[in-house]
């Protein structure tokens, strides 16, 4: 059953061979506490890949250094071809309407009504007048199978599942090229993870977005990875398709399969 798992998880799918985000040398320090070392990693149009890795490894830095929150000590990400640290104002946020993200916590605007939520980074544009603006988060609520009547609510009233799926109509708002993933399907039951893995592919498949995701949720990788980058030691030690991946006698990779397989085996 779980090297079924493995076997049938998605192979390695390219578009083409645009390079989307190049993480070039890239190294991370909090005071004494290394993070990254000359870290690697190119991301290509269409992947979906998953970054997998232990607990405080660097995930979430790495994903913010992608997006421009923070840049690292040295080293260089270019996004879609341009520095995104050395950019001008201006320019950085020509650049982030081209990617969306969805943070480890769901990070709703609490005060905010759903609608108001999906509707923000399309108001702080300020290309749009309302109708348009009405028209285009409604048509992200069904994208991500939300009722119109959802769109009053606020985030206290809607369950979890609920809170990833406003999330993902957020970064979906500006119909971007690139979506940023953090721990997509925490906290949410299986049915729930599974609806969303499936809604993530439907998404790739119709908009033709390159997903960067992390996670350690082993069905999600299973199921939504392409490629799995391995965050290790500092660095990524490896960067392929899940089922080569079971192949590496790396001493992590070799522990990272049996909590798969023991958990598959679980499920
Ligand atoms: N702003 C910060 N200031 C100081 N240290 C930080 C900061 N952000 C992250 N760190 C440290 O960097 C390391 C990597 O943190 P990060 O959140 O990227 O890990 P992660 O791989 O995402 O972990 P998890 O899987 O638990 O989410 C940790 O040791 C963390 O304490
Ligand atoms: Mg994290």
């Amino acid at each position: 059953m779980s090297d079924d798992y493995i076997q049938n998880a998605p192979k390695e799918i390219r578009f083409d061979d645009e390079v989307i985000c190049d993480i070039q040398n890239v190294c991370t320090e909090f005071g004494d506490n290394i993070v990254h070392h000359n870290l690697n990693l190119k991301v290509m149009r269409g992947d979906i890949i998953a970054l997998v890795g232990r607990s405080g490894c660097g995930k979430t830095t790495l994903l913010r250094h992608i997006i421009g929150l923070t840049k690292p000590q040295s080293g260089k990400v270019l996004l879609f071809g341009e520095d995104i640290h050395a950019m001008e104002r201006v320019a950085q946020r020509r650049l982030m309407n081209r990617f969306g993200v969805l943070f480890q916590q769901g990070a709703l605007f609490s005060a905010l009504s759903v609608f108001d939520n999906i509707a923000f980074p399309l108001r702080e544009l300020k290309q749009f007048d309302e109708s348009v603006i009405y028209q285009l988060v409604m048509h992200k609520l069904a994208l991500v199978e939300l009722e119109p009547r959802n769109a009053d609510l606020l985030p206290a009233e809607i369950s979890g599942g609920m809170v990833k799926r406003v999330g993902l109509a957020r970064a979906l708002a500006l119909e971007p090229e690139l979506l940023v993933l953090d721990e997509p399907t925490a906290g949410l039951d299986p049915d729930r993870s599974h609806n969303f893995i499936d809604l993530v592919k439907q998404l790739k498949k119709s908009l033709g977005l390159t997903v960067i995701f992390v996670t350690h949720d082993m069905e999600t990788l299973a199921s939504l990875a392409e490629r799995v980058a391995v965050l290790e030691d500092k660095h990524i030690i490896s960067d392929c398709s899940l089922q080569e991946l079971a192949k590496s006698n790396h001493p992590f990779v070799i522990n990272f399969f049996q909590t798969i397989r023991s958990r598959l085996e679980g499920l």
